[in-house]
């Protein structure tokens, strides 16, 4: 082999070497390459399918590639002319008939393994039926609301007890969305006209953090949602005192702050902290639920399509003291 081809191989050898050692490291901080930390039964049987698929899949790339390298190296011409056709081989029975049975096994493994998984990722655990808290979630132009038992609403973030299953109702008002905290279960689109379900049960206290997961227009990005899972207590002074009395905030931060900026100050939509609609709560309640047409339609989405009074009530009350004329007290 001359020297220069020689050098060559050998760059690419150390190149290929450099790559392995940094996707070592990769693996070994997560990198994005696996699954996060289940903390819920459903999402933990999700992992053990990826994990099931992700070991056949890993050896046979591991063996098809080092076949392929080692054909590459063996059946090389060898200086042999470019139109002189190399050893010609035929079947070999024993072969086919493995790489034909494998698959077949394989595949039957995956299969079996997922549908005994199955139930305990899509059915509701039974015993919980009387104690399970009930939560609606809306997908919403660009953000989560989450509808609690008692009637309380919070934007973005989902407060649940520990140790308890909460069957999660799941419901969208315009677009294609899709719910999705990865250490608590699979992603549950959130479509028009359809209810779906789903539910988790976290076993640590903890703030677990997903995203909507279904491209759904120009701040998709922004629909973060964040799971908060605490003790039945501070779960239950979050729905009766906390979350009634942050509502005009979280419905500020969360849904109008998105296109309006956080102070009201004009961002991909236009500046609203001088107008005065932000101090007539009936034309406020209006814009809010029916979005604005002009100059264009669907200049703003109806992003309180499905508001309650009382939610009205908040963001009135929030925004002409907090936001309007560019008041930032409180905050
Ligand atoms: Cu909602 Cu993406």
């Amino acid at each position: 082999m001359p020297l220069r081809v020689r050098r060559k191989l050998l760059f690419l050898l150390l190149a290929l070497l450099a790559v392995l050692v940094a996707a070592g490291a990769a693996a070994a901080a997560n990198g994005g390459f696996t699954p996060q930390a289940p903390h819920s039964p459903n999402a933990a049987r999700i992992n053990s399918a990826y994990y099931l698929i992700l070991g056949f899949t890993g050896f046979i790339f591991v063996v098809v590639e080092s076949l392929l390298i080692l054909f590459v190296w063996k059946y090389r011409s060898r200086g042999r002319g470019r139109d002189v056709e190399g050893a010609q081989v035929h079947g070999h029975t024993r072969l086919e008939l493995i790489w034909t049975a494998g698959p077949v096994v394989i595949l039957a493994v995956i299969a079996a393994f997922v549908f005994y998984k199955l139930p305990g990722i899509a059915d509701v655990p039974a015993a919980s039926a009387n104690d399970r808290v009930n939560v609606t979630v809306e997908g919403h132009q660009f953000y989560w609301l989450y509808r609690y038992p008692n009637g309380a609403v919070s934007i973005d973030d989902l407060h649940v007890p520990v140790g308890r299953v909460t069957y999660l109702t799941i419901r969208s008002a315009d677009v294609d969305h899709s719910y999705w905290i990865p250490n608590l279960g699979g992603k549950t689109d959130a479509i028009p006209g359809r209810t779906n379900h789903s539910w988790f049960k976290p076993d640590a206290p903890g703030v677990y953090g997903g995203q909507c997961a279904e491209f759904c227009g120009i701040f998709h990005e922004a629909m973060q949602a964040r799971v908060v899972a605490q003790s039945d207590a501070d779960y239950r002074t979050y729905v009766s005192k906390t979350a009634p009395a942050t509502l005009g905030k979280q419905e500020f931060d969360g849904v109008c702050a998105t296109c309006h900026g956080m102070k009201g100050q004009g961002g991909y939509g236009p500046a609203i902290a001088d107008n005065p609609i932000l101090t007539q709560k009936s034309s406020l309640a209006r814009t809010i639920r029916n979005g604005v047409d002009t100059p264009r339609p669907g200049q703003m989405p109806p992003v309180g399509n499905t508001w309650t009074k009382t939610q009205i009530d908040a963001l009135a009350a929030y925004v002409s003291k907090h936001v309007y004329g560019g008041a930032t007290s409180g905050g």
